[in-house]
């Protein structure tokens, strides 16, 4: 009631445009101690001798390496009263505490502000990667005005790298930037390369305001800063009267321009904005007639079940056959799928035929039955970068349905994995247990399998998983058992809390658990992939083929933004010679498309050239490629990027080298991937902030001095080159082309 009344007052009175720098950065200051003691909470508590910290970083690269458990922050700052004074609307004291791992409880001057970002439940299950955003009422005695505060920050970290990082660190007093969202999360829509739609949504979010202003919509070439297009209209809109706005803007050429939604209210003159970047379509439609897409090599064990389905573009119904199957195999005609046996090991050629009434597609495809799995890198899909721990049976349903309507295992996708949240506990004998929310497990890898697609489950050698769910410990061979029995195709295992089991491992320590569960799916009937997790200890690119791993994570956990993708990914060159078929780096799941970690998903924050940059890069790199968004929601712009199969085709070429850096100069890096053809993949990034022109050296390659280039995105011949190729490469963004010595 109280901000009911004061926002009658202040619609009265007129304020100058926003300030944008409102708030106080809480990212600086901060001091740390290990342990937990509820004292620590008090203002004044005297913490000069903790030791200073910084947020953005993990605790374990500032000096406390592998420290799992509990530890506290502190940070003194003084409010002024003039962010009150400042504030339009006066909605309550903001304080954004980034992202913490994992769990929290959080204090201002000893009076407890949130708990695990907000949800209820024990610190110790809290959940990492949310934004921590704590609302305090502006009333509320904790806060002391224009004098010294004291934000105490309870963490506990389960597993991994812990503590306070990345994300915003600030305090504010909330204003109408928190109550209007221009929601800008609808798809792109186009109608043709130059002519895209898109619906935006204004709303109130302030129980009691009514929002009345002007709407803005600029549309801007991030090159040379240059408006192309733009609208300004009145708009209003309530809580239960939003404004609906589609734009249809014709942009010059193919590229990514900026746009930007700029609401500015009447009254106060305050401005609310929001801006994202319009993405282009690269990827041609692929021609109406037969094509074979995907790896031109399979492998199995022998005796082990068989499943393939034949990647093929082209108009509906395709008719499939397939000549020089060993024994044990046989083909569906109508869906492409391969199923069987073979109990023979050996390399069997099979010449594959895909036809429809426009044409027909011929190939040869190799089956490897020997004792390797994963010859090229899995393509799939995977729960967490959108569910996170709420995935269930229907989303994972829904995500394989999506897979097959949408024709992405038309270019290779294939597996469809369930990431952390899917363990109940143990039933009397010891054996892992589903919870209620996949109720049938061996029914859910029954459908999967029937749609040609492949399984993949999830869980870590420590008693319990990042997420706090039932571990494996001491249950290796009995869950490799289950998984077998259920038809699972993959396990993602991830060390987690085995720290717990061995806080300061060795090397032989780190290698451990792996090699028991490499055991224990030594002892199953059936090939399941074996994915290791752990963050890249110990150079784990180094002996993870060694410990039996088909791929083993290179790096902590991925976000959408740009500072993670080009941290992990620009850093992939020092594992680069370690892979092969068999066994490749995994630098984490794509962040392509709606993303959010569960329940709630948002766009990727990537820009359009940024996800341009991951596939090309990932790809180079013959990573795992597996999506990690909401397959469901798929629109034409993260299509477009997951269905080019001359960029598909380097990840899964069949010679497995992995894309080194070959050149960099300023911003710009050349990593180049050489292929099976005796043709070299190569991406030219641009990692500055403006439109460069990349060159990369023809020498270098050591294919002649006369080449021809490929561009692969547009799928496009751009000629012969001597000496040098250059282009002009967006911010962000690559230009990505494969090269042979000219004819
Ligand atoms: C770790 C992994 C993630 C995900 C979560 C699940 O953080 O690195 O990829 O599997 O655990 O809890």
């Amino acid at each position: 009631m109280k901000f009911f009344l004061s926002l009658c007052c202040l619609v009265l009175l007129s304020f100058g445009p926003a300030n944008s720098q409102d708030f106080i950065r809480l990212d600086q200051g901060w001091k740390f101690h290990l342990g937990d003691s509820s004292s620590w909470a008090a203002p004044g508590y005297d913490d000069h001798s903790w030791k200073s910290i910084r947020v953005h970083r993990s605790w374990e690269s500032q000096g406390y390496p592998d420290y799992d458990g509990y530890a506290w922050y502190r940070v003194h700052v003084t409010i002024p009263s003039s962010l009150k004074t400042a504030s339009f609307l006066k909605g309550g004291l903001r304080i954004e505490l980034g992202e913490i791992d994992d769990g929290d409880e959080t204090f201002l001057n000893g009076t407890r502000i949130g708990i695990n970002g907000g949800s209820v439940g024990p610190i110790t299950s809290g959940l990492y990667n949310k934004e921590r955003i704590y609302q305090v009422n502006l009333e509320e005695p904790a806060i002391r005005w224009d004098a010294d505060n004291v934000i105490a920050v309870r963490v506990y970290d389960r597993g991994g790298d812990g503590g306070m990082w990345t994300g915003k660190y600030r305090l504010s007093v909330m204003d109408l930037p928190d109550f209007v969202d221009l929601d800008d999360s609808a798809p792109f829509s186009f109608q043709g390369s130059r002519r895209i739609s898109k619906q935006l949504i204004l709303r109130d979010k302030s129980p009691v305001y009514g929002m009345a202003g002007i709407l803005q919509v600029t549309v801007t070439d991030p090159s040379d800063n240059k408006t192309v297009w733009e609208r300004t209209l009145p708009v209003s809109f309530t809580a239960s009267r939003p404004m609906h706005y589609l734009f249809l803007p014709a942009l010059p050429s193919q590229q990514s321009y900026e746009v930007t939604y700029t609401f500015t209210e009447q009254k106060s003159r305050k401005s609310v904005s929001a801006q994202e970047g319009i993405p282009y379509i690269l990827t041609p439609k692929p021609s109406p007639k037969p094509r074979i897409n995907g790896a031109r090599v399979t492998a199995s064990r022998p005796g082990h079940p068989f499943l393939f389905r034949i990647p093929v573009t082209g108009n509906r119904p395709v008719r499939f056959q397939a000549k020089g199957l060993p024994e044990g195999l046989s083909l569906d005609s109508r869906t492409g799928i391969i199923t069987g046996k073979v109990d023979q090991a050996g390399s069997y050629t099979v010449h594959v035929t895909a036809s429809n009434s426009l044409g027909k597609a011929t190939r040869d495809l190799t089956i490897l039955v020997g004792d390797q799995i994963a010859y090229t890198p899995a393509m799939g899909w995977n729960s967490w970068n959108c569910w996170g721990l709420s995935v269930s049976d229907a989303k994972v349903r829904a995500s394989a349905n999506a897979m097959v309507s949408k024709g992405l295992v038309n270019h290779g996708w294939t597996y469809i994995n369930i990431d952390d949240g899917w363990e109940k506990g143990r039933d009397s004998q010891g054996n892992i247990v589903a919870n209620d929310k996949f109720p049938d497990m061996r029914a859910l890898s029954s459908y999967i399998h029937s749609l040609g697609l492949k399984m993949g489950i999830y869980s870590s050698p420590g008693p319990k998983t990042c997420g706090g769910y039932t571990g494996s410990y001491q249950h290796e061979a009995r869950d490799a058992a289950t998984y077998a029995r259920w038809g699972i195709d993959y396990l993602k295992y991830d060390w987690c809390s085995y720290s717990e089991i061995d806080p300061h491992p060795d090397l032989a320590g780190l290698q451990k658990p792996y090699r028991v569960m490499r055991a224990a799916l030594d002892g199953v009937d059936r090939d399941i992939l074996f994915s290791l997790c752990q963050y890249g200890m110990g150079a784990v690119w180094k002996w993870g083929a060694e410990v039996g791993g088909n791929s083993w994570r290179t790096t902590g956990d991925i976000n959408d933004s740009w500072s993670s993708l080009s941290t992990i990914g620009f850093h992939q060159n020092i594992c680069a010679p370690y892979a092969g078929p068999g066994h490749w780096n995994d630098p984490d799941m794509l962040v392509v498309g709606r993303v959010g970690w569960g329940p709630s998903l948002h766009n990727s924050r990537l820009t359009p050239d940024e996800q341009y940059t991951h596939i090309s890069l990932w790809c180079l790199l013959s990573a795992p490629l597996l999506i990690g968004c909401d397959m469901s929601q798929l629109d034409d712009f993260t299509l477009n990027l997951l269905s080019n199969d001359e960029v598909l085709a380097l990840d899964q070429d069949a010679l497995g080298r992995e894309a080194n850096r070959i050149d960099s100069s300023g911003d710009i890096q050349v990593w180049a991937k050489p292929m099976a053809d005796g043709s070299i993949a190569a991406g030219l990034f641009n990692l500055g902030d403006q439109m460069e022109k990349g060159t990369l050296p023809i020498g270098l390659l050591r294919l002649g001095d006369l080449v021809q280039v490929r561009d692969l995105w547009r799928q496009k011949d751009l000629g012969n080159f001597r000496d040098a190729f250059s282009a002009m490469i967006p911010s962000h963004g690559v230009v990505l082309v494969r090269i042979w010595p000219a004819k």
